[in-house]
């Protein structure tokens, strides 16, 4: 199954790169018309590249700064209090996705364990390269796990609604939310997908649709506003998003709108699912009102591409996010299964599993489906 997932994206870029000790990034803000891969040799670029959106996704944002720790470092100087200090810096460029302290901090973690066990120089950098890969290669078996978790939801509903782009792009490759329609539709199953445009950024317009586009898969993209006709018409069987971070109680932030979405799939009683891999589970943070919301900047709304949609001087409220409660969420999809409500115990369990598998098979919660089941 792997290899014909991995050929039906193939033609999708990779949004990080890690080649020789050196950082690549796809630069999406000029996709869809344009591939533009650069050469990440700064701390400052990794930064910039973050906070402008170039790399963007919470998986993506959080393999960039594991990366990003590294780039231009030398391994000779003091790296608890030189490491810790880019840890800070990182972690400021956006903070609403989990997945970017995350990184960092099991930099530091494992930082803290080499220069336990003596390592320092470049025996130490190695240590900490080693650590950076695994989290890059460990989140392409997360996306496998959640496509194939998934998948057969996506064959029970194949009329699909997406909103941003939870997808190849936003991951090491395949994605979170559009795993699963990757792994359905390499299994023969007929799926459409509507696909929010998703202002004010269009990452749904310019990168879901185009990542889909390359895949095969059929798509439709449609206006934010559309989103209720559409659900009206009944052309829409399942609602399937990503998530920036999703609190201990199972409430939600994703990208702005989202939260719209899981209120009208309450009104026509549309399953509302999310995709994510356990690293965006923070169990630190009890429920979404504990949850950070970037702010970004007003000409995002003002204008688009340059181009002025409103006078200068109008007062804008340009939030990225949003926070969908647990109550509006019919399950969360996870490389460590499907949690459903209640969902403190079933997030916890899912934490667990992913920490001690072992423990976790013999005290599953009912609220979880181990991975694969139905
Ligand atoms: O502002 P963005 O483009 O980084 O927002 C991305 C999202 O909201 C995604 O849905 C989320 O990060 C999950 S990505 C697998």
């Amino acid at each position: 199954m792997t290899s014909s997932i991995s050929t039906q994206t193939a033609a999708v870029p990779m949004a990080v790169v890690w080649r020789d000790g050196q950082l690549w990034l796809l630069d999406q803000t000029r996709l869809p018309f344009d591939e533009h891969v650069f050469h990440c040799d700064t701390l400052e670029s990794v930064f910039e590249a973050i906070r402008a959106l170039k790399v963007r996704g919470a998986p993506a944002i959080g393999i960039a700064a594991a990366y990003g720790m590294l780039v231009d470092l030398d391994p000779v100087s003091d790296l608890p209090a030189l490491l810790t200090q880019r840890a800070d810096y990182l972690m400021s460029a956006r903070p609403t996705a989990v997945n970017l302290a995350w990184a960092v901090q099991r930099m530091l973690a494992i930082m803290a364990v080499a220069m336990h066990d003596g390592l320092c120089g470049d025996e130490l950098f190695a240590r900490l390269e080693k650590e950076a890969i695994a989290i890059h290669e460990e989140d392409k078996a997360a996306c496998r796990a959640i496509g194939e978790a998934g998948a057969p939801l996506v064959a029970e509903f194949p009329k699909v609604l997406t909103h941003c782009n939870a997808g190849s792009l936003a991951v090491s490759e395949l994605g979170t939310a559009l795993a699963p329609i990757y792994v359905a539709a390499a299994q023969g199953v007929s799926v459409h997908v509507y696909v929010d445009e998703t202002r004010p950024l269009l990452q749904g317009a310019r990168l879901t649709a185009f990542e889909l586009g390359r895949a095969g898969v059929n798509r439709t993209l449609i206006t934010d506003s559309m989103a209720a006709h559409v659900m009206a018409q009944g052309d829409v069987q399942m609602v399937l998003v990503g998530t920036d971070r999703v609190a201990a109680n199972g409430d939600v932030a994703n990208k702005i709108g989202t939260l719209g979405l899981a209120i009208l799939c309450q009104y026509y009683g549309i399953p509302f699912y999310v995709a994510c891999p356990v690293s965006t589970i923070d169990l630190a943070t009890p429920t979404g009102k504990g949850i950070e919301i970037e702010q970004r900047h007003a000409d995002e709304v003002r204008q688009f591409a340059g181009i002025d949609l409103a006078e200068a001087d109008t007062p804008v409220f340009n939030p990225a996010f949003d926070v969908t409660p647990a109550a509006l969420v019919t399950g969360i999809i996870t490389d460590h299964g499907i949690a459903r409500a209640p969902f403190g115990p079933a997030l916890a369990a899912i934490v667990t599993a992913s920490i001690t598998p072992r423990a976790f098979e013999s005290t599953t919660a009912q609220s979880v489906e181990i991975r694969g089941g139905a």
